[in-house]
């Protein structure tokens, strides 16, 4: 059984940069984990700790059930794959492949033996000959994972992968290394800053900000139930939208902008209940606003104030039609179907679909509801 876990890990840097701040969880065994965040919230850090590659200023790592602070990494029995994998260039894709095995002299069958299982779950063994100046970005990918298959590790750790590569391999990547994780029934732990690939690839995923861990989730919910804004806008393309305003003080609750406001369902009031009276920001995502072209007469009892907003910008992705709309200080990003959809220069009512609405506290950012 070899999950890998956190208690209480911390790793200052010398000039008092916090990279990992107080972070406890657990990678469960044969897991696909995946820790997404921007870039220097301490992703590659926490990698390399697993590793060994850094010591932790405090907290412990295990692997297994083996506490592994004070073990070292060859010892610790991973297999890590980093963003720049370099191949030895004067060695073929065999050699490469072998290289680390027979540092350890394993026997020669052995070698041979699992370096061609690795090259036949990767699809590479007709490249075994070759050199790497001869590979292609994706042929190259995948020794590089080969080199860490051979090694039959009881963890993987992979730093962005695939970052080096286009956008097409990159997909085909991603469903490469699902399938080997399905085939390896080995716990990975993988990290990048690509929110798309955590949640393609992610059993579960850990979005982390400034060395902390803010949520962990399986991707429906991190999307659905984020626990505060910045998980709420990190997840999800385009980003969800954000506007200002307040909850007003009165029965039935309502949320009301500058310019228009919201009746909210009787669901919504248990967790908006101490935020009357406050300002919240509302949430919603791109596909959560529905438009109307020309002014809709509001229904029910009471005329409702309207967002009108102009449309700037219109990206035709051919299934989808992608709007930028603005109104003063407020933009908003809508994705539409891509008939009648608005064009530039349009003005267009905006609404929002009430099983779409997520409010912040304004102060906090934490989820109201
Ligand atoms: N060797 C080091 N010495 C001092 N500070 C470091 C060192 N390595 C990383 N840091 C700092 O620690 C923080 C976390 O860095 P880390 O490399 O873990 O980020 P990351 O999440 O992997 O980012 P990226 O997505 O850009 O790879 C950053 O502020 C970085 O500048
Ligand atoms: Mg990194």
């Amino acid at each position: 059984m070899s999950g890998v876990s956190f208690s209480n890990l911390t790793k200052l840097y010398d000039k008092g940069t916090v990279a990992v701040d107080h972070v406890t969880f657990e990678v469960a065994d044969k897991e696909f984990f995946v820790l997404v965040g921007p870039s220097g919230c301490g992703k590659s850090t926490t990698l390399r700790l697993v590793a060994g590659l850094e010591e932790p200023t405090s907290g412990e790592i295990y692997i297994g059930d083996r506490i592994v602070n004070n073990v070292e990494p060859r010892d610790r029995d991973i297999a890590m794959v980093f963003q720049n994998y370099a191949l030895y260039p004067h060695m073929s894709v065999r050699e490469n492949m072998a290289f680390a095995l027979k540092l350890r002299k394993l026997p020669k069958d052995e070698i041979r033996t699992r370096v061609e299982e690795a090259a036949r779950i990767l699809g590479i063994t007709e490249l075994l000959q070759r050199k790497p100046a001869a590979l292609s970005g994706g042929q190259r990918q995948r020794v590089a994972v080969g080199r860490a298959i051979v090694r039959h590790p009881k963890v993987f750790l992979f730093d962005e992968p695939l970052s080096n590569l286009d956008a097409k391999l990159r997909v085909g990547m991603r469903t490469e290394l699902a399938r080997i994780h399905r085939q390896l029934e080995t716990t990975v732990f993988y990290v990048t800053h690509d929110q798309v690939e955590a949640m393609t690839l992610g059993q579960r995923i850990g979005v982390m900000k400034d060395g902390k861990l803010l949520q962990i989730a399986d991707s429906m919910t991190l999307y659905n139930q984020p626990v505060n804004r910045f998980v709420a806008g990190f997840i999800g393309s385009p980003p969800m939208n954000f506007l200002s305003g307040r909850i007003e003080d009165k029965t039935p609750l309502r949320f009301s902008h500058n310019s228009f406001s919201l009746d909210l369902s009787p669901a919504m009031a248990a967790g908006l209940a101490p935020a009357r009276g406050k300002p919240v920001t509302l949430g919603v995502r791109p596909e959560g606003i529905t438009l109307a072209l020309e002014t809709v007469p509001a229904r029910g009892p009471s005329p409702k104030p309207e967002l009108k907003m102009g449309v700037e910008v219109v990206e035709q992705m051919g299934n989808e039609t992608v709007l930028y709309l603005k109104a003063g200080e407020d933009t908003l990003v809508a994705r539409v179907p891509p008939q009648n959809a608005p064009r530039p220069g349009d003005s267009v009512t905006v609404g929002f679909a009430p099983d779409h609405l997520h409010f912040f506290d304004a102060e906090t950012e934490l989820t109201l509801a």
